[in-house]
């Protein structure tokens, strides 16, 4: 069996999904594998540390693909007229290909896959249950993200975090809000306190009350909100009625006047992001604070943040960031490659080096978008 690991071609991509660890567990499963020259160096792993591991190093894409049994992608491959290479025409009929393909944000692209004949998973559908924690790509990535978001804040603020008591006077410690408490946002919540600040969070779930208080900050709540249906069965959140989301932003409004840095990472699966931010609450900040907007490329959490650019509005700068994840890509990549593995190795008879895929487990069921020239995956048929 061949697995090919090409090098990514979308903007602002600098990830790559295979480490020099992930490849040699590979090898060990009896696995050969391919690694296209200079996929590694927005991570800065060289193709000698991958060949060191027992990669075949291809020169280019089609060399890198041509007779793979399956490819690892980070992102999703570039279609006709997307870039300087044809990523999806070059794949092998039958072949597999795992990636974030972010399917409900991308719904063109999955009638193609079906006609290009190739069986894709996509990694960001992985169910939320405990056996596939290990191969949670949300989560190993969007933890990262949650963390760099504070430091690119905390780089924009012109203050400090920490409370300083000097010969000069007494700085106050930042403030802090962590609006979404699910992966990134603890995440968040945990490198700010770790930098001094007073850290406040909000969430729509009842459950992230005791996991933000835990982590040292106080829990921001409408008295009448903690009801189990603001969750669903698969521990994400719902979409919020009416009047809960009046009540929020008032709440959030008043929340926000006292703030120095937000960090916004409220996510729907599937949908777009509930704005939570809007431009009278911008209006009414500090100047001086900052704004981050994890969840710009869903459509944003703030009203006013735009995706790749710095915002300033009377002083209050609003940040956009395009793939946070890919900005620790040295961190990020060995995670989201052991992801891959830990996925393959339920899939893999280490005996004999074959696919062995049990197409009824619901982690493959979950995950699996197209097989076999057909749309499968219920929410794209
Ligand atoms: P997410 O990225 O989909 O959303 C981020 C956060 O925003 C969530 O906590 C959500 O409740 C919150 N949110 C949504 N709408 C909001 C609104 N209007 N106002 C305020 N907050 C809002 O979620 P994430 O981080 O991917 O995971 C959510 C949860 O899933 C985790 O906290 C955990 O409980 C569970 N999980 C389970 C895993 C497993 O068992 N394999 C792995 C990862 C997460």
């Amino acid at each position: 069996m061949k697995i090919a690991i090409p090098k990514e071609r979308r903007p602002y991509e600098t990830r790559a999904a295979a480490s020099p660890d992930s490849v040699k567990k590979f090898i060990a499963l009896g696995v050969q594998i391919t690694v296209e020259a200079g996929t590694g160096d927005g991570a800065f792993i060289s193709d000698d540390a991958y060949a060191s591991m027992g990669a075949t190093i291809a020169v280019d894409y089609q060399s890198a693909v041509k007779d793979a049994d399956v490819v690892l992608k980070v992102r999703r491959p570039l279609t006709s007229g997307e870039g300087d290479v044809d990523e999806l025409t070059a794949l092998p009929k039958g072949s597999i290909l795992v990636g974030i393909m972010l399917p409900h944000k991308n719904i063109a692209d999955i009638k193609l896959y079906a006609e290009a004949g190739i069986t894709v998973f996509s990694m960001d559908l992985m169910p939320r249950i405990t056996r596939a924690q290990t191969l949670d790509v949300l989560s190993s990535q969007s933890n990262l993200a949650g963390y760099r978001a504070v430091i690119d804040g905390a780089a924009c603020y012109a203050g400090a975090f920490p409370m300083m008591m000097t010969a000069a006077g007494t700085i106050a410690p930042a403030r802090v809000f962590v609006m979404g408490a699910g992966v990134a946002g603890l995440q968040a919540i945990a490198t700010a306190r770790r930098m001094g600040a007073i850290v406040s969070a909000i969430d729509v779930r009842p459950v992230t009350r005791e996991q933000v208080e835990s982590l040292g900050a106080t829990f921001v709540a409408l008295p009448e909100f903690a009801t189990e249906a603001s969750e669903t069965a698969g521990g994400y959140a719902r979409e919020m009625g009416e009047d809960f989301q009046r009540r929020q932003a008032a709440l959030v409004h008043e929340t926000l006047r006292k703030q120095d840095l937000v960090i916004c990472t409220a996510l729907i699966p599937g949908r777009p992001a509930p704005t939570l931010i809007n431009d009278d609450m911008v209006r009414d900040m500090k100047p001086g604070s900052v704004i981050v907007d994890m969840a710009v490329e869903a459509g944003g959490n703030c009203t006013l943040s735009k995706e790749g650019e710095v915002v300033d509005v009377n002083g209050v700068k609003i940040l956009g960031p395009i793939n946070l994840p890919g900005q620790i890509a040295a961190d990020s990549t060995p995670l989201y490659a052991r992801n891959l593995y830990n996925f393959f190795e339920l899939m893999i008879d280490g005996e004999k080096g074959e696919l062995n895929i049990d197409w009824e487990d619901e982690i493959v069921t979950e995950t699996l978008i197209t097989r076999d020239g057909a749309v499968v995956h219920p929410d794209f048929i």
